[in-house]
């Protein structure tokens, strides 16, 4: 058996597709362009590209796109005075701040600064609280959004499923945990800590992997016919060229091809998907702004 490569591209793809829809559609009924917002702190290039892409996304979505790049010895009260700027400008509905943050700079300060409302990550404890709640207005963080709507693109139903999320993180390993309990799922929380991780993982019929360990999570470590969906985005030497990386998920996803019954390539999985929900999460912040019900996407 070889698994199905589950496509994030064409699923992202398909999701910005949408979001440009009902942006478009917006503009004409309510005269509303989404703002989106990123600051990016330093010069981190692997960040660099990222703000850069999402920018252009959110270009191409036809939302309104603000970055904002900061030299690396900003202090922290500039970066806060900057976002007081942009909580209270009526263009921006989004606000992003690229992590991670110079170490001078405290980046749960900064994240609790941005409004609730704007709080298009979902790092905000406020939108924290109401995921765990479960309650419907949460911001839900990207990447475990963007992994749900994959792990849904190839099993709607989840319920009963023993689902086993690798990583703690608030980022993807917390947010992630609480979507797939929402979905009915039976859920572990694994991590550094955890004994027999393998043992753990082999129960799973959806795995997350998301602890930055190239290659992890090995074959053997895969229940035969489980989801696997891999988080990781480790940039390694590639052995083939040695001048240049190359990315590396925290899966062997050669090995896991052939027990599991889906799996998410790195790169073209989870990547790209994450910026579809940021752009789907910035349309939503922009009609709750006005009072606007969004459609559901
Ligand atoms: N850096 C890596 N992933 C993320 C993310 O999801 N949001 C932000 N703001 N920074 C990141």
């Amino acid at each position: 058996m070889s698994a199905v490569i589950i496509d994030g591209k064409a699923a992202a793809a398909a999701l910005g597709a949408a979001v440009q829809a009902e942006a478009v559609r917006l503009a004409h009924s309510a005269g509303l362009t989404p703002g989106l917002a990123v600051v990016l702190v330093g010069d981190d290039p692997a960040s660099a590209i990222y703000v850069r892409s999402k920018a252009q996304q959110t270009e191409q979505a036809g939302m309104h796109s603000v970055v904002h790049l900061l030299p690396a010895d900003t202090g922290e009260e500039t970066v806060l005075t900057l976002i007081r700027e942009l909580n209270a400008d009526t263009r921006i509905h989004g606000i992003l701040v690229q992590l991670p943050l110079p170490p001078h700079i405290r980046a749960d300060v900064v994240l609790q600064s941005v409004s609730p409302g704007k709080d298009v990550d979902g790092f905000h404890v406020v939108n924290a609280g109401r995921l765990a709640a479960g309650l419907a207005e949460a911001m839900v963080p990207c990447t475990p959004q963007g992994c749900l709507r994959l792990i849904r693109s190839v099993r709607p139903d989840l319920a009963g499923a023993r689902a086993l999320v690798l990583g703690r993180s608030n980022i993807v390993g917390k947010p992630m945990a609480l979507l797939l309990l929402a979905e009915n799922c039976t859920v572990t929380i694994a991590h550094s800590r955890t004994t027999d991780l393998a043992g753990e993982c082999r129960r799973a019929d959806i795995l997350v992997a998301a602890v930055g360990r190239p290659r992890m999570v090995r074959g053997d470590w895969i229940k035969p016919g489980a989801i696997v969906i891999d988080v990781g985005i480790n940039r390694i030497a590639d052995a083939a060229q040695p001048t240049r990386t190359r990315l590396q998920g925290d899966v062997a996803f050669d090995e896991a091809l052939a027990i599991a019954s889906a799996i998410t390539p790195v790169p073209g999985g989870v990547g790209p998907m994450t910026v579809a929900c940021l752009l789907r999460n910035t349309l939503v912040a922009a009609c709750r702004s006005q009072g606007i019900a969004p459609s559901e996407l």
